[in-house]
């Protein structure tokens, strides 16, 4: 069968390379791809929010079947221009990619049917943002309503920082339109958790947990970014911890989504706190987490067309997902000054080092061929480079080992990427 991806990162990479893997696939194509990519998939110059470009490029091609990556393209509707057309999707149709799209549903969702979340009150009006703040306790979460790349979420510690965060986000428009409305909610505390999930509508199948590490810097230090690297499985995801997500949060936010008319086809991505009177939901993502996916697909062992084709049948309750019983461990290769000013365009040396070598790999988030047909750093994050190991430790070590493989200019990582491991333990 031949396959459209649509994105253009790390997580795409991964998509890809697990999506290779299946003997069912003879071809696949990426829309629009990244250098990386472009080995296991031919790249189509169309951006993921081309929607009539997209369907039309997969109706000439004869596509069988198209996976949506980034959350940009589901929240507008990518998969019900598809659909339209008959063609076949994976992903939420937009009535439920809200999910992710709006904060303000998820949370009114979350307390309508007692899903354990922080308390909170969502705003339109910053007047009354300002006026709720007077009575608040601090530390407190402001958050943009809509879709802010990850960083629309504000943690304020005094009456004056919520002052000027409602101001950013109400009222300066920091985050754009994310910004018409508002979420202020409870700080949570504890240890973060990624889970995603394979949604079919009506069952949902988790997936291995996985750690993120969002700050920028060292020991959770400086800005909030896309994420700085992952490990998986979580220590922290105890058999304790999993009991009490399948009895309140998993199969409950599905069945949520489905009564209230839309239901829920493709990944559900948990962002889950492990807070002192147990796990809460921090926030739901409609899609694979970036850079979770680096750390999960290459340790599933299923042929990921199988479970995604059984999520658009409605089927996946057919379906056993496994997992390796190793883990994984992936350190961002970043320009350096992300998340806030970087330069492009660096020769990037070393990646063959990575040929052959089952345990290891070098996915591409921001790189491209320039003129003279040589990869080059094209973001923030350039490469998240990935080691399987028999545990965490091992994954890690060799993780930073293959670190060292690659050079390029301004090149910068974070040097405690699953550090908490040795904390679990
Ligand atoms: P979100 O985009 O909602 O996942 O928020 C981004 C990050 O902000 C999360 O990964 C947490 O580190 C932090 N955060 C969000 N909500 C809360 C909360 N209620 N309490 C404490 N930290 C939070
Ligand atoms: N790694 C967090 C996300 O994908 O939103």
């Amino acid at each position: 069968m031949k396959v459209l991806i649509v994105g253009s990162g790390g997580r795409e990479h991964a998509i890809a390379t697990a999506v290779a893997k299946s003997p069912r696939v003879d071809k696949i194509y990426c829309a629009p791809g990244n250098a990386g990519i472009a080995a296991l998939a031919e790249c189509v110059a169309i951006g993921a929010m081309e929607f009539d470009k997209l369907v039309a490029f997969a109706k000439e091609n004869a596509i069988d079947f198209t996976i949506i990556g980034m959350d940009d393209p589901l929240v507008g509707g990518v998969v019900d221009a598809f659909e339209a057309e008959g063609l076949k999707v994976f992903g939420p149709r937009k009535n439920a990619a809200i999910l992710e799209g709006s904060k303000a549903f998820s949370k009114d969702l979350m307390k309508k049917y007692n899903i354990p979340t922080a308390a909170y009150e969502n705003f339109t009006d910053p007047t009354e943002a300002l006026a709720y703040l007077e009575t608040a306790k601090f530390p407190i979460v402001l958050k943009a309503d809509g879709l802010a790349l990850g960083k629309g979420v504000l943690i304020c510690n005094t009456l004056e920082e919520a002052k000027d965060g409602v101001k950013e986000i109400m009222e300066d428009k920091k985050f754009g339109s994310a910004g018409n409305a508002m979420v202020i909610e409870e700080f949570m505390t504890g240890r973060e958790v990624s889970v995603l999930s394979f949604v079919d509508g009506k069952s949902i199948q988790i997936m291995s947990s996985a750690q993120d590490h969002k700050r920028a810097m060292d020991g959770d230090q400086g800005l909030n970014t896309g994420g700085m690297g992952t490990f998986s499985p979580s220590p922290f995801y105890t058999t304790e911890v999993d009991e009490f997500c399948k009895k309140y949060i998993y199969q409950a936010t599905v069945d949520a989504m489905a009564a209230e008319g839309r239901e829920f086809k493709g990944v559900i991505f948990f962002g889950l706190m492990l807070t002192p009177e147990g796990p809460k939901v921090l926030e739901y993502n409609a899609r694979f987490g970036d850079p979770e996916t680096q750390v999960v697909l290459p340790r599933m062992k299923n042929d990921i067309i199988d479970v995604m084709e059984a999520c658009v049948d409605g089927t996946l309750d057919q379906i056993t997902l496994e997992f390796e019983d190793n883990a994984a461990v992936c350190v961002v290769l970043a320009s350096n000054g992300y998340p806030v000013a970087y330069d492009k365009g660096f020769v990037i040396k070393g990646m063959e080092a990575f040929e052959g070598k089952d345990d290891y790999f070098c996915f591409h988030a921001g790189t491209k061929f320039n003129e003279e047909g040589v990869i080059v750093t094209n973001g923030g994050r350039v490469l998240g480079i990935t080691a399987k190991g028999s545990d965490l430790k091992e994954a890690r070590a060799k993780a930073y080992e293959a670190t060292e493989w690659v050079s390029f200019d301004n090149k910068y990582m974070r040097h405690d990427i699953g550090k908490a491991i040795d904390e679990a333990n």
